[in-house]
Order: structure tokens, then sequence, then C-alpha cells
């Protein structure tokens, strides 16, 4: 579903966000892409969605060349940014409609789509409130909702549960488990609570100042680093912290 190949991203000020990232992501993942802060996930993410330009590598996502298919590539993802503005004075509902034109979906299509969309994310009965009443963990489900109005095959998913209590947290783990089970939509995810990625993922990539030091199933890593971390039941946050640990080399 994504295959990069030594991504790099300089940015103009000289500084390399991203080194020589290799990623594999399975059709049917729910990949969580893990890094302490400025790691360089969102930099990742940006020139998977086709919004920045590498410096070098190669990058395909949903079989497509991205950099010669940003328009088509629009197509096959859904996209939910690390920090996006809503309509506060829109409803739920005129919010999806706006985003269903936007992708250009059939007129008579559009009812039924958002009607979908917001029982997927459990926000049927908020419909017709407007968004400036809607709580933090309802925002992020509508922005959810948002990603999924054209039917994409992956979704990115920046930091989806930031700032949200641990039920609010909860509900959008259940959301994605269902959108992946149900829906077959293949997840690539950033987020910080290693207990609930390690919930939710199948696969996990750990990233230190730009650079892959892991990319495997969850449960290799935790048998991989048993020999080397010796600690009873290792979870992957052991693992996480074992990877990435050393601050000052980030800042
Ligand atoms: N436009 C830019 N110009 C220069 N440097 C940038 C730019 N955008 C990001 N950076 C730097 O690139 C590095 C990676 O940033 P990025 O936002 O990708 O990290 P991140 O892993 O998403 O972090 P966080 O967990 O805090 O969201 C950081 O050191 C950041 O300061
Ligand atoms: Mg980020």
């Amino acid at each position: 579903m994504i295959n990069t190949q030594q991504l790099k991203k300089v940015y103009d000020n000289g500084f390399e966000a991203v080194k020589n990232l290799s990623l594999h992501v399975h059709k049917g993942d729910i990949y969580g892409f893990l890094g302490p802060n400025g790691a360089g996930k969102t930099t990742t993410i940006r020139m998977l969605i086709g919004l920045i330009e590498p410096t070098s590598g190669e990058l395909e996502v949903s079989n497509l060349n991205v950099k010669k298919n940003k328009e088509e590539i629009k197509k096959h993802i859904g996209v939910l940014p690390e920090s996006h503005g809503y309509y506060e004075w829109m409803t739920g509902e005129e919010y999806l409609q706006f985003f269903s034109a936007l992708h250009k979906l059939d007129k008579k299509q559009r009812k039924a789509k958002v009607a979908e969309v917001l029982d997927l994310v459990s926000l049927t009965s908020k419909a017709n409130v407007k968004i400036s009443q809607y709580s933090r963990g309802m925002r992020q489900r509508l922005g959810i909702a948002r990603t999924l109005i054209h039917d994409p095959e992956i979704i990115f998913l920046d930091e989806p549960t930031l700032g949200l209590d641990p039920q609010g947290q909860k509900d959008i783990e259940n959301i994605l488990l269902n959108l992946n089970k149900v829906n077959g939509v293949t997840i690539f995810i950033t987020s910080h609570l290693l207990k609930d990625i390690e919930k939710i993922c199948n696969r996990v990539a750990i990233v230190k100042t730009g650079t892959l030091m892991e990319e495997d199933s969850v449960q290799s890593l935790l048998d991989k680093y048993k020999k080397e971390i010796h600690k009873e039941d290792l979870s992957l946050e052991d693992v996480f912290f074992h990877l990435t640990s050393d601050r000052k080399e980030e800042q």
C-alpha cells in the first residue's frame, strides 16, 4: 500500500528532517508510525500525501508514484492532519456535505454517504449540532469521518487522539479497529500513546531524528527485544524507549 525507498527531506534551511527512510505498509495494516517529537513523522506524512516534495528517494502510495500522480493520489487517500481548523458555524452534516462536494461526489450520493460516515464515527445524533458546540473528541471523530467521505483505501491520521480524555481515546481506537476490520481501510497513524498503539496496530515503525530504527510487526519487535531488554511483560513502550531514549541527540 505504501513503499518508500531512501526517502529524504532536507528543508530549505538545510535541516535534514527525514533521512533515507524505507517504509512498507501492507494492505489492511493498522500501521503505527512512532517517534519522539521532532523525529520527522509529520514531515514524512506530508511527503506521502504529496503536500511537500521529497529531496530525494522514491515513494509509492496505492501503487502510484506520488511525485507523478499528485491529483490521482487524492482519490485513494484520506488525511487528518496534525492541526487543522473546523468551520465552527457549520453543523457536522453541513461540514461533511461540504467535503463531499469538494471530492466531487455525485449529488445524489452525497446525503447517503454523509449519513454513512456519520454513523461510522457515532455522530449521527449530533449531525445537526453546530461544530462550535462539539467537544474535542467529537471534532476528532468528525475529522475522521471527513477522511472517509470518498471511500479512500488508506487514511493518514497524524495524532488523532491528541488532547483527548481516556474515553475519547478509546472511542477513536474502536472506530479505527472497526473501520479496518469491517471496511478494510488501511490506516497509517502517528501517536505518542504507545499503549494504545500496541493494542490497535499490527505493524509499527519507530523513527528517531529522521532515521528508521525498526519496522516490524508488534509481536516480532517484542520477541526480538526480549533478548536485549530483560524485563517481565515487555511492552512496545519499553522497546520504544530502548531505541529512542537518548534525548540529547534529538534536540
Ligand atoms: N518547514 C520546516 N523548515 C525547517 N525545519 C522544519 C520544518 N518543518 C519541520 N521542521 C523540523 O523538522 C523536524 C521534524 O519535524 P516533524 O514535524 O516532521 O516532526 P514530528 O515527528 O511530526 O514531531 P511531533 O511529534 O512533535 O509532531 C523538527 O526538528 C522540525 O523542527
Ligand atoms: Mg508531528
